[in-house]
């Protein structure tokens, strides 16, 4: 007969052929493990894939993975999301934001902590962003603004189909608070948690957007977001401004050395900001003011440091000894809170502000020589 060959795939169990049925038990013990083992693999790579990618070990494990089995081209024909253009419908446009009520920690995580992973996360499942941005907010003793802006602005970020997170920065020491050092320790902490960020904006807790077209993703150029500040006359207080929130791209940091480490207490460090990106031919791109509207939570106003003009005009020589390349910083504590990414930091003033001069010293001899 022809099914002579291959008797232990027809004759069932209960037959008189007992060879053939331990065969046929065994070839199904043999698929029914080969199925399981596919599952298994499937599933540990679903978790990589879809997860922020905070264990280092998850990078070369995907990598590894994606080589192995093609099995993720569905999750690559997930669409691109939608650039947000000035003219895009899905948005709002003008939007309120409110500065009168104070939440409580409890009633924000209740409503946004379920779209969010730990430590402020939000990643969009049915697209895919163009950037993965990070927002980082240099932080002290404004626990009231922190909680209207955590309110403000995950719906926000949201509605523009981000992948995102929000760092805030803490200085934990009673020295003058350095906003400069704090945002290129975010800019630093940010990558550690996640190398793939690479978007970056760097934003006052104090100021909310007053206009969902406001697109917190990057552009080619450095983008000043926060051009039309209510409390400043609804006016560009002057064309370099570069200070409130501000959005960079990885590569642009990099190129000029993230902020200046040295502007303790208040103002300064914005200007020097502006002068790195145009002397490095970048253009400071803005909406335009019926766009680029925000507004500030009232506060009492800080004194303003005298020694920054001084330190502003010794900024271009400056450059590449004073930044990200030399940024020092004690991390007292790392957080994934429900809603944010905590950091806190510990600075020590007279030892930053002594290494730059050493080097300062080292730049005039040099160029005796
Ligand atoms: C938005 O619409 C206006 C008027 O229809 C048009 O002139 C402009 O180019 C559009 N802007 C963009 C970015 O599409
Ligand atoms: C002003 O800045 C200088 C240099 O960064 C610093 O030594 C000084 O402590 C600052 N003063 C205040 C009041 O923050
Ligand atoms: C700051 O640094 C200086 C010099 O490196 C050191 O003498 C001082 O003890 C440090 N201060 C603190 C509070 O750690």
């Amino acid at each position: 007969m022809a099914t002579g060959r291959k008797p232990g795939l027809m004759v069932p169990c209960w037959s008189r052929a007992l060879t053939s049925c331990q065969m046929v038990t065994k070839f199904r013990r043999r698929q029914l493990l080969c199925l399981f083992c596919l599952l298994v693999i499937g599933a540990i790579f679903n978790v990589f894939s879809m997860r922020p990618h905070y264990m280092r070990v998850s990078h070369s494990m995907k990598g590894f993975l994606e080589k192995l089995l093609p099995v993720n081209a569905w999750y690559r024909r997930v669409p691109q999301c939608r650039f947000f253009d000035a003219n895009s419908t899905a948005l709002k446009g003008p939007i309120d934001a409110d500065t009168d009520s104070i939440p409580s920690f409890a009633e924000l995580e209740f409503s946004l902590a379920p779209t969010l992973q730990p430590g402020g996360i939000f990643v969009p499942h049915y697209c895919r962003p163009p950037h993965k941005v990070a927002i980082i907010v240099p932080f002290r003793e404004r626990k009231v603004h922190l909680k209207m802006f955590l309110r403000h602005m995950h719906p926000f970020l949201q509605r523009q189909d981000l992948h995102y997170g929000i760092f805030v920065v803490e200085q934990a020491d009673q020295g003058p608070f350095n906003r400069a050092l704090l945002m290129n320790v975010g800019y630093v902490e940010a990558l550690r948690l996640n190398p793939k960020f690479d978007c970056f904006v760097f934003h006052d807790v104090d100021l909310l957007p007053l206009d969902d077209r406001i697109y917190y993703s990057c552009k080619n150029q450095p983008v000043h977001l926060s051009a039309n500040i209510d409390v400043h006359g609804n006016r560009l207080m002057y064309q370099n401004l570069f200070g409130g929130a501000s959005m960079l791209t990885k590569e642009m940091m990099e190129k000029v050395n993230g902020f200046s480490n040295l502007y303790f207490g208040w103002g300064g460090e914005d200007d020097d900001m502006s002068f790195r990106v145009r002397s490095h031919d970048m253009k400071i791109a803005r909406y335009t003011l019926d766009i680029a509207r925000y507004t500030m939570i009232r506060h009492a106003k800080e004194d303003k440091n005298d020694s920054r003009r001084k330190l502003l005009k010794e900024g271009r020589t400056r450059i590449h000894q004073d930044g990200l390349n030399s940024l020092q910083y004690e991390r007292v504590q790392l957080d994934l809170r429900p809603l944010f990414t905590l950091i806190q930091v510990k600075v020590n003033q007279s030892q930053i502000l002594a290494k730059q001069e050493l080097l300062q010293g080292d730049l005039k001899k040099l160029r005796k020589t």
